[in-house]
C-alpha cells in the first residue's frame, strides 16, 4: 500500500536571533504555551493551558561520563517556524492525522571552558508538547557517555497518578492510583488527573538508540525527574554528537476520552520509511496458544504436543470457516524442550520439530485463504537470535508467512541487560528493520515500552508491554481485576497498540482453578473495541467458541479504523469506544466497566445524519454478574440514527458491544 505523505502545507513563520532570556510559543490554537528562560546559568521551560500551570520552571541537563552540562548555560538564540500537514495513516485509529504545531527551536552554549552547545526543540501542539536535545556536531563533544539525564516535568501540584513501578517485568503491572509524590520511579506513559479537572501523561516519542524514560519524584515532592533504564555496567546512553534524544511528551487534555484520540506520539515520529506498505495488513488472529496456557498443549515436541500438523490445519479450518485472516502457532520450532527461559541460546528459528510439516500447513492455509502468524521466542537470548535473525526471516518469507509475533521472556536480556535500556532498544529496532526487509509484520511480546515507532515502521502492528489477558490463565492473584481494562487505554495504551489478547469464553481453569477472567462475556466482546491493536487476537481454544452466538461479534468486529471517538470515559471506573470501520460505512462500540454496574445513555451523534443502522447490541444477559454468572448475553436488534440515544446497562465487570450497520 502507498503510504502517501499528504504534505498540506509549511510555512516558516519568521526565524529571528535573539538573546533575550525568556522566550515562548503558543501551540496553533493558543490554548497551550511554552516559555523558555536561564537563571544562574541554568534553562529551564514551563508549560501553561489557558490560566493554568501545567508546569512551573522545569530545569534541563545532563551528567555526562567525565562532567557536567547543565551548568554556565546561557541561550545563544531562539528560532521560530510553524508546521502544518495532514498524512494518512496505513492503518491505525483513524485514517488522517493533522500534524499541526508552533516550534521553538533554543540554541544553548556554554558561557566558558569547552562551550559545548546542544538545541533543545520545543514542538507545541493543541494536544500537548514535545521537545527533545538534539547534539549538533562540534569540536570538543563528539561520543560521549550520558549518565543521567536531568530533565525535569515541574507539576503545578500534586496529582493523582496511575502507574506501575520501573522495574515491573515486561512492564506486566496493575496500575495504581497515588499522589505523584508518593510514587517511587515509575515507567511512562505516566497518566495524571489534576484537582481542576485536567488529564495529562508524560511520555516518549521515537525512542532510538536511547535509553527508555521512567521518572521519579524529586526529594517527595511533585517535580518529576528523567530515570533513564541504565546499562549493566551503569552507564545510561552512548551518544554520538549529531544524534538527537526522543521527544519527551506531555499529552494534555480536558477529558480522559481527549488522552486517547491524541496522535502527538505519531506525528513526533518520522514518516515512513517503508514506501509500499501495500503487504501490511491489519488483522483478526486465533492461535494455538490459549491451550498451552491452560496446559491441554505443550510448547515442546511430546504427546501434549499442541504444535502438530494435524491441529494446526484444524486451526486453520476454524480461521477460515469464520473468516479470521491468521492462526498462530507457538512452540512449532526446536528449543522448548529446554529451560527456555534460561536456554534461549538453545532455539533454533529454521528448525522445526518433526510433527509440524510447514510445507504442508502453509500449502493448506494460502488454500484456505489464511496465513500462518509465525512465532519467535528468544527466551531473552538476543545474540543467539541477531545471529540467525536474516535467516528466520527468510525461512518464514519462504513459506509465506508475513507475521511474526516476537518474545523475550527472561528478567535481563543475555541475562544482563534491561528490556528498556540502550542495548535493548538498539536490538528491537533491529528486529524490525530486518522484518521490513522481508515483508513480515511484527506483533512483539515483552517489549520497550512503545513510543510510536509504528508511523516510522508501519509492520511494527501491535506490541505486548501491558499485564494481559494470560494473567486470567495462571496469574496467582486471580487474575486480571475488573478496573485493570478500564486504566490501560489510558496509560500503557497512549503508547501504542496493545496485543492484549481479549475473547476468552470458557472461564473454567483446570489449573489454578482460583485464577480466571473476571468479567462477562459481554465485557470479552466489547474489548475487541476498547482495546486498540490493529491485530488482534481473539484468546480461546476454538472447541469454546463452538455453537456461541456472541461469537459473531469477535468474527465481525474488524481491526482497522478510519475515525475513533470516546464518548464516556472515567480513569478505573468506565470508558465507551465507538469506531468506524476504514473498509465499510459501520460503526462498532465497546463499552466496559469496573466491579461496578454502570449505566448510560449513549447519543449515537457520531453517525451520519438522516441515515438509519441496524443496530444489533451484544449485552450482559439477565442477572449476569462477573463473579458468580458471567456468561449470559442478550442479543438484541433495533433500528436506530444519530438522534437515537441508547441505553445500556453493564453489569458488574459488565460490557456492551454494538454493530451498527448503515442501511
Ligand atoms: C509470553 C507471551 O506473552 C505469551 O504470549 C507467549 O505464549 C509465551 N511468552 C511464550 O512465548
Amino acid at each position: 500500500m502507498k503510504y502517501t505523505l499528504n504534505l498540506l502545507l509549511f510555512v516558516l513563520l519568521f526565524t529571528t536571533a535573539c538573546t533575550q532570556k525568556d522566550s515562548s510559543v503558543k501551540s496553533p490554537d493558543g490554548t497551550i504555551s511554552v516559555s523558555v528562560g536561564s537563571e544562574n546559568g541554568k534553562i529551564y521551560y514551563t508549560v501553561n493551558k489557558e490560566n493554568k500551570t501545567i508546569l512551573n520552571k522545569s530545569f534541563l541537563g545532563f551528567i555526562l561520563k567525565d562532567s557536567e552540562l547543565d551548568k554556565n548555560l546561557i541561550i545563544r538564540d531562539v528560532k521560530e517556524s510553524s508546521f502544518s500537514e495532514t498524512w494518512e495513516q496505513p492503518w491505525g485509529e483513524e485514517t488522517l492525522v493533522e500534524n499541526k504545531y508552533n516550534q521553538l527551536t533554543v540554541n544553548v552554549e556554554e558561557s566558558n571552558g569547552l562551550k559545548r552547545k546542544f538545541t533543545v526543540v520545543f514542538r507545541v501542539f493543541d494536544d500537548g508538547v514535545g521537545f527533545r536535545y538534539e547534539f549538533p556536531e562540534q569540536e570538543n563533544l563528539k561520543d560521549f557517555i550520558i549518565m543521567d539525564e536531568l530533565t525535569e516535568f515541574a507539576l503545578a501540584d500534586n496529582h493523582k497518578a496511575w502507574s506501575i513501578p520501573y522495574d515491573t517485568q515486561y512492564y506486566e503491572g496493575l496500575y495504581k492510583a497515588t499522589p505523584v509524590n508518593e510514587l517511587d520511579t515509575v515507567c511512562t506513559p505516566l497518566t495524571m488527573e489534576t484537582k481542576d479537572g485536567l488529564y495529562m501523561s508524560i511520555h516518549e516519542a521515537n525512542l532510538t538508540d536511547y535509553a527508555a524514560m521512567n521518572l521519579s519524584p524529586k526529594n517527595k515532592t511533585s517535580v518529576l525527574k528523567a530515570y533513564l533504564s541504565p546499562w549493566s555496567t551503569g552507564e545510561k546512553v552512548f551518544m554520538k554528537a549529531g544524534h538527537v534524544t526522543p521527544w519527551r511528551t506531555i499529552i494534555i487534555a480536558n477529558k480522559p476520552g481527549d488522552l486517547l484520540l491524541s496522535r502527538l506520539m505519531l506525528n513526533l515520529n518520522e514518516p515512513s520509511k517503508i514506501a509500499d506498505t501495500s503487504w501490511i495488513k491489519p488483522g483478526r488472529y486465533i492461535g494455538i496458544w490459549w491451550g498451552m496456557h491452560m496446559e491441554k498443549y505443550t510448547w515442546y515436541n511430546g504427546p501434549k504436543h499442541g504444535a502438530t500438523t494435524a491441529n494446526v490445519k484444524k486451526y486453520i479450518d476454524f480461521a477460515s470457516q469464520h473468516g479470521f485472516s491468521g492462526v498462530l502457532v507457538e512452540g512449532w520450532n526446536k528449543g522448548w524442550e529446554n529451560d527456555w527461559t534460561k536456554e534461549g541460546d538453545k532455539f533454533s528459528f529454521t528448525e522445526a520439530y518433526p510433527d509440524f510439516d510447514i510445507t504442508e500447513i502453509t500449502k493448506y492455509a494460502a488454500m484456505k485463504n489464511v496465513k500462518l502468524i509465525g512465532h519467535h521466542e528468544t527466551g531473552g537470548a538476543i545474540i543467539n537470535y541477531e545471529n540467525q535473525l536474516d535467516s528466520a526471516f527468510a525461512y518464514y518469507q519462504r513459506h509465506g508467512i508475513n507475521t511474526v509475533k516476537t518474545g523475550y521472556v527472561s528478567p535481563l536480556l543475555d541475562a544482563k541487560e534491561m528490556h528498556s535500556g540502550q542495548y535493548a532498544v538498539r536490538h528491537y529496532r533491529k528486529v524490525i528493520e530486518a522484518a521490513a526487509k522481508h515483508h513480515i509484520m511484527i506483533d512483539n511480546h515483552e517489549p520497550v515500552m512503545p513510543t510510536g515507532l509504528q508511523r516510522t515502521w508501519p509492520n511494527l502492528m501491535t506490541q505486548e508491554g501491558v499485564r494481559g489477558q494470560e494473567y486470567d490463565a495462571w496469574s496467582r492473584d486471580g487474575g486480571n481485576p475488573p478496573e485493570h481494562t478500564t486504566i490501560i487505554p489510558f496509560t500503557r495504551g497512549l503508547a501504542g497498540p496493545i496485543d492484549f489478547t481479549p475473547g476468552t469464553f470458557n472461564f473454567t481453569n483446570p489449573v489454578y482453578p482460583n485464577t480466571r477472567v473476571q468479567t462477562t462475556i459481554a465485557k470479552q466482546l466489547a474489548l475487541s473495541v476498547v482495546i486498540y491493536s490493529p491485530l488482534q487476537m481473539a484468546s480461546d481454544m476454538i472447541e469454546n467458541y463452538e455453537n456461541n452466538p456472541a461469537f459473531e461479534f469477535i468474527t465481525s468486529c474488524p481491526t482497522n479504523w478510519s475515525k475513533t471517538v470516546v464518548p464516556d470515559a472515567k480513569i478505573g471506573e468506565y470508558v465507551t469506544i465507538a469506531r468506524k470501520d476504514r473498509d465499510s460505512e459501520n460503526w462498532y462500540i465497546g463499552s466496559i466497566t469496573n466491579a461496578e454496574k454502570h449505566n448510560l445513555a449513549l447519543p449515537l451523534i457520531f453517525l451520519d445524519k438522516g441515515v438509519t443502522y441496524k443496530a444489533k447490541i451484544f449485552k450482559d444477559g439477565k442477572d449476569a454478574e462477573y463473579k458468580t454468572n458471567p456468561y449470559p448475553v442478550d442479543i438484541e436488534e433495533k433500528e436506530v440514527t444519530a438522534e437515537t440515544v441508547l441505553n445500556l446497562e453493564l453489569a458488574t465487570s459488565g460490557g456492551t458491544a454494538i454493530i451498527l450497520t448503515k442501511l
